[in-house]
């Protein structure tokens, strides 16, 4: 397929046609020239293929397959191999169905509990986002399909989300919210980028020049091609331009016709065009030299599959007196309704048919168990006849398990949470249980934090997040013992929505949103804070016990070309096998620029048996210590004492060292009559300058005796004032004349 030579044969409608969709899920065929039409769907954790009536919110029937655990759920195993499998699943069941992109991963970041979309996306860090984004992304696409990663950028609610403008600052778009995108495009090679509906400072995404050419294109090396959220377009000519290759859903006709007519009317260059009609070309012809079409997928080893990741991800949060794993002679209750239909994905477009859910009850047939369902999912009023009788349950066992969570109507794409609490029927559940029943488990299944105030009533907490649809099986393994958890919650759970740092300004207001809380989402806002929390980044227990020791590093001292290799040693000094995701956080000078305590660098997921130890190896390169600078529109690394912190979770460090980090990077500065005269010390022309003008200010105060307008005076003040004293103040108070002040600025600027 040359596509060079089928671009100079296409008309200019067939051009413009190209830059949209043939119906929802389809790209436009150019019959005559052997263009065929290829298929997109959705994702992220399973593939929804509709052959019937289309939509993008999960309303019609798609193909019967099997769902895996979702976003917070893979971001909570640290491991990046969980991922490259879900990816190469999902990769072999796409070209099985001659599909040739996934919609997703979504990696927007959990700026708020609050978002309805959490269940959908991995973490409040973007740099876990982006380096299990990037896995996701690589396996698939080395099954030849290709990933489109969504929604970018600023997409972090629901509410007004298909006109919302996200107003943040240019440092905290790029540390938090853009980075995860740069993973999976430059680490990950993402075949396709999905714009998401909303503005960022005033402008659209899908027609934003900025973000589609200049960062994504020039910035980061992105070669392949955008496409809209469906129905995300704004103008379709200024989006071109912008760099918007693709809008979808097809059918709307008057799109080709504007094309046209601006490449007629000379508004629109043709070669803008032929750009994105080259890009899509490119994405055809890839999609058929990479198809596989006699891949066969084996849905029963799929929903196995899916079971063996979820016992990866699912997190122990509490486990008082090993209450956990339950001895299997143990008498049993399992009480909740999602003990026999559990919740296992989320509403919305990442909505999969799956037509053989896996309860724990029912995947538990050889355990001698008693159920009662306790509560009603779709109802919050409690109903005294299921409480009564699980609470006989209750009393009747060695050990009751309650199978709660989130119901389907409290988190959805679409809708954000207003509180983030769970249903009253099941707090009173949970306390009427544990009152009568001290060895009470909780097994959590949500898309998201939520409140928790029984939980110093209960002995201990799985939280299996939305778990897939063999969720039941991973549960079950877990909770008796034949797997041991490994999962660390990928975000902070809060005591109270109060204390999340955007509380404040979420949603926003008529569809204007603040991200007023600049970098500091998450952990990096507790932690500058000192909060206290309910769990926080990191926490996850397991039914062994890990040593850390022996941290080295190759090098104390590093400048900006530099590398450092970090080793540490983890044994498992319990008596069951287990997992350990061993993270690496850098803790960051206070006295600079504003950073945040200490920042997740990498992380690794090791396997240890009981008694055994291994060697960890971390390699870190300047990004590692580095914070983006608006000044200089890149990442920039200040010089000052940092810390490795190697961490069992992002507040239980385990190993630390110090590092000295000296920057060759100056800083550009534009010097004024009212620039500090402390910055004279960030260039070398300043530098010189102070020099001179101490070496004269000491030569004045011995000529005569030092009249002020300070007057009493501690020598802290003195010196503040001083430092931060204006260049102008030279005038005022150093002799000198207004025109040598100008011309000293001018050779400083020069
Ligand atoms: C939806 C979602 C997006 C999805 C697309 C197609 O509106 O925002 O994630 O991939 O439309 O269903």
């Amino acid at each position: 397929m040359d596509i060079n030579k089928i671009l100079s044969e296409m008309t200019l409608e067939e051009k413009a046609e190209m830059c949209s969709g043939s119906s929802f899920w389809y790209t436009q065929s150019v019959e005559r020239l052997g263009v065929p039409a290829v298929m997109m769907c959705d994702g992220p954790h399973g593939l929804r293929k509709q052959k019937g009536a289309a939509d993008h919110l999960g309303i019609n029937e798609s193909i019967e397959t099997v769902s895996y655990p979702t976003g917070p759920a893979l971001a909570a195993s640290f491991d990046r191999d969980v991922l490259r499998k879900l990816g190469e699943a999902i990769g072999e069941e796409c070209q099985a169905e001659n599909v040739a992109m996934l919609l997703g991963p979504g990696v927007n970041i959990k700026r708020s509990p609050l978002c309805g979309r959490n269940f959908e996306y991995f973490s409040e860090d973007p740099y876990l986002t982006g380096e299990l984004a990037a896995s996701f992304v690589e396996s698939l696409q080395e099954k030849g399909v290709a990933a489109c990663v969504k929604h970018y950028a600023g997409n972090e609610q629901e509410t007004l989300r298909m006109s919302s403008d996200t107003i943040v600052d240019e440092r905290t778009l790029h540390e938090i919210y853009l980075s995860p995108f740069e993973a999976t495009v430059k680490k990950g090679k993402a075949r396709s980028i999905m714009s998401s509906y909303n503005a960022i400072n005033g402008s659209f995404v899908a027609e934003c020049k900025k973000m589609l050419t200049d960062v994504l294109r020039e910035k980061w090396g992105f070669d392949g091609f955008v496409v809209t959220d469906w129905g995300g377009v704004q103008d379709r000519v200024k989006g071109l331009r912008a760099g918007l290759d693709l809008e979808m859903p097809g059918g709307n006709p008057d799109a080709a016709v504007r094309i046209v007519k601006a490449v007629q009317d000379g508004t629109l260059e043709e070669s803008v065009l032929d750009k994105a009609v080259l890009n899509m070309l490119t994405f055809v012809k890839r999609s058929i030299t990479k198809r596989q079409p006699d891949t066969n997928i084996d849905r029963d080893a799929n929903l196995k599959l899916a079971a063996e990741l979820e016992k990866e991800c699912a997190v122990l949060l509490k486990n008082d007196n090993a209450m956990l794993p339950i001895k299997k002679s143990s008498k049993v209750a399992y009480i909740g309704e999602f003990a026999k239909k559990p919740r296992y994905q989320g509403s919305g477009s990442s909505y999969i048919n799956v037509p053989n859910l896996v309860g724990a009850y029912d995947a538990a047939n050889n355990l001698s168990i008693t159920y009662a369902q306790g509560f009603r999912a779709n109802d919050s009023e409690t109903d005294a006849t299921l409480l009564d009788e699980a609470i006989k349950v209750a009393k009747e066992s060695d050990v009751a398990v309650l199978f709660v969570g989130l119901p389907n109507s409290y988190e959805s794409e679409g809708l954000d949470r207003s509180h983030i609490d769970m249903p009253a029927n099941q707090n009173i559940l949970i306390n009427a249980i544990a009152t009568v029943q001290p060895n009470t488990i909780v097994v959590m299944h949500t898309g998201s934090p939520v409140t928790m105030p029984w939980i110093d009533k209960v002995s201990a907490v799985l939280c299996v997040y939305l778990g897939g649809a063999n969720v039941g099986t991973a549960t079950n393994a877990l909770l008796f013992g034949d797997a041991n958890p490994s999962g660390k919650v990928a975000e902070s759970w809060p005591i109270r929505l109060e204390d999340t740092s955007a509380y404040l300004n979420f949603p926003g207001h008529e569809g204007v949103v603040e991200y007023r809380e600049g970098i500091y989402v998450g952990y990096r806002y507790y932690d500058k804070k000192r909060m206290d929390m309910l769990f926080p980044f990191g926490h996850g227990l397991s039914y062994t016990k890990f040593s850390y020791s022996d941290l080295k590093v190759s090098n104390s001292k590093i400048s900006d070309e530099d590398e450092i290799t970090v080793t540490c040693k983890v044994k498992n000094v319990g008596d069951v096998p287990g997992k350990e995701a061993v993270q690496l956080y850098i803790g960051n000078p206070q006295d600079g620029v504003q950073r945040p305590v200490r920042e997740l660098r990498d992380f690794a997921k090791v396997s240890l048996k009981p008694g055994e130890e291994k060697q960890v190896s971390f390699t870190l390169g300047k990004r590692a210590f580095a914070y983006y600078e608006p000044k200089i529109n890149d990442w920039n690394m200040e010089t000052g004492t940092y810390t490795i912190d190697i961490g069992a979770s992002s507040r239980d460090i385990r190993l630390s060292v110090a590092i000295e980090v000296e920057s060759t990077t100056e800083l550009p500065i534009v010097f004024t009559r009212n620039t500090p005269m402390a910055y004279l010390q960030k260039t070398a022309k300043g530098r010189a300058l102070a020099e001179q003008m101490t070496a004269k200010r000491q030569q004045a105060q011995s000529d005569s005796s030092a009249s002020d307008h300070l007057g009493e005076g501690s020598k802290e003040m003195v010196e503040a004032m001083v430092r931060e004293a204006p260049l102008k103040f030279m005038c005022s108070f150093g002799g000198v004349s207004i025109e040598q002040l100008d011309a000293m600025i001018e050779m400083l600027n020069s």
